[in-house]
């Protein structure tokens, strides 16, 4: 066990650093074994999974953060452990009990505790739990073994430049269907935003936006993370679609907006032709926390929202206390905080 670890916490991106140990638990004969830490990182699976073929999986992302008197926390994993579930419905897989599933993150971060950042760099330790299909199967039906695991890795930012704006480009590909996946955490809907990311990343923008995919006419979120914007007339607005991603930080900013900041909060249809509705604009997601949009590209424009360079008043303010309530420094709404 490293209990020394030698990180520059402030340096951190968004990339796998391999840590001490990761939780396993494995589904066989209709039923979850105890679970337990491992040291080994690498997976030994059959080559017949319908993970590998058939994108039987899905995953969930979640932070542990150090306050500052040097405890570790965790923020809503009852949440990710329900959003888990749905995915797992979604795509035939065994539910995840919600205690086992906060238990075996909360294993993860002690046992790693050399690597949660210290308060006040602005990293974070980020927990990774999974689900697979395993075992041998090779038509397209669901698998009958399954492995839940949950490995961590320490992080920064996810988008170079942390709190300064970023320019996203509206993309002509979709990331999911109407009726299809968008909605669960499964990996096929990132494998398909693979290659609209690198076409933006090519144009020089951070990500892309993707419209909805019956009309392309409205905002519904970006890759990794959901979108909201602040009208004009000070309202906080997020796409309600049910091909989006439903976000735990997008509901834990409705409630801040409007339970700290005391604005009105709507969750409805943000037209792309009219952006000019909005004020501020940003992405927000774990990875994400809260990315200030400067500016979105839409058919050879760039929209600009508050500025390129400079954050809005009321995205910092949304930021501040996010950040405040998961590091401890603010006080959180009842059940949102659990100790390591
Ligand atoms: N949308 C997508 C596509 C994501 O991958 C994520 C990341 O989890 C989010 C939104 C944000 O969700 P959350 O706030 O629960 O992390
Ligand atoms: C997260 O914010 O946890 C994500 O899953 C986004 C991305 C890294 C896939």
């Amino acid at each position: 066990m490293s209990s020394n670890v030698n990180i520059d916490w402030g340096k951190l991106g968004f990339s796998y650093i391999k840590t001490d140990l990761r939780y396993i638990s494995v589904y066989k004969d209709g039923k979850w074994d105890e679970g337990k830490l491992v040291e080994d990182n690498m997976l030994y699976i059959s080559e017949a999974s319908t993970s590998l073929h058939y994108g039987q999986e899905c995953f969930e992302g979640l932070k542990a953060y150090r306050t500052k008197e040097g405890k570790i926390q965790l923020f809503r994993p009852d949440e990710n452990a329900k959003r888990m579930q749905q995915s797992c419905r979604r795509v035939l897989m065994p539910e995840i009990p919600v205690e086992k599933f906060i238990d075996a993150c909360i294993q993860v971060a002690k046992a790693n505790e050399a690597y949660v950042p210290p308060h006040g760099t602005g990293a974070t330790l980020y927990l990774r739990p999974f689900m697979i299909g395993v075992g041998d199967n090779v038509g397209v039906k669901p698998a009958s073994e399954y492995i839940f695991r949950v490995f961590c890795t320490p992080v920064g930012p996810y988008f170079k430049g942390g709190m300064a704006p970023v320019n996203f480009t509206i993309s002509e590909y979709d990331r999911a269907a109407p009726y299809g996946t968008g909605a669960a955490k499964v990996g096929g809907n990132y494998a398909g935003s693979l290659y609209p990311h690198e076409l933006a990343a090519g144009k020089g923008y951070a990500d892309c936006v993707y419209l909805d995919p019956a009309t392309h006419t409205k905002i519904e979120e970006v890759g990794a993370a959901n979108f909201f914007g602040i009208t004009k007339d000070n309202k906080f607005v997020t796409p309600k679609s049910p091909s989006i991603l439903p976000s735990i930080t997008k509901y834990s900013l409705m409630h801040i907006a409007k339970a700290y900041l005391g604005l009105e909060v709507e969750e409805r249809d943000i037209y792309v032709d009219k952006l000019d509705e909005l004020k501020e604009a940003g992405a927000c997601g774990t990875a994400a926390v809260i990315t200030p949009i400067g500016g979105i590209e839409y058919k050879g424009n760039l929209h600009v929202f508050h500025s390129e360079t400079e954050v809005g008043p009321v995205t910092k303010k949304l930021y501040d206390t996010l950040y405040g309530i998961q590091f401890g420094d603010v006080k959180a709404p009842e059940g949102w905080i659990v100790e390591v």
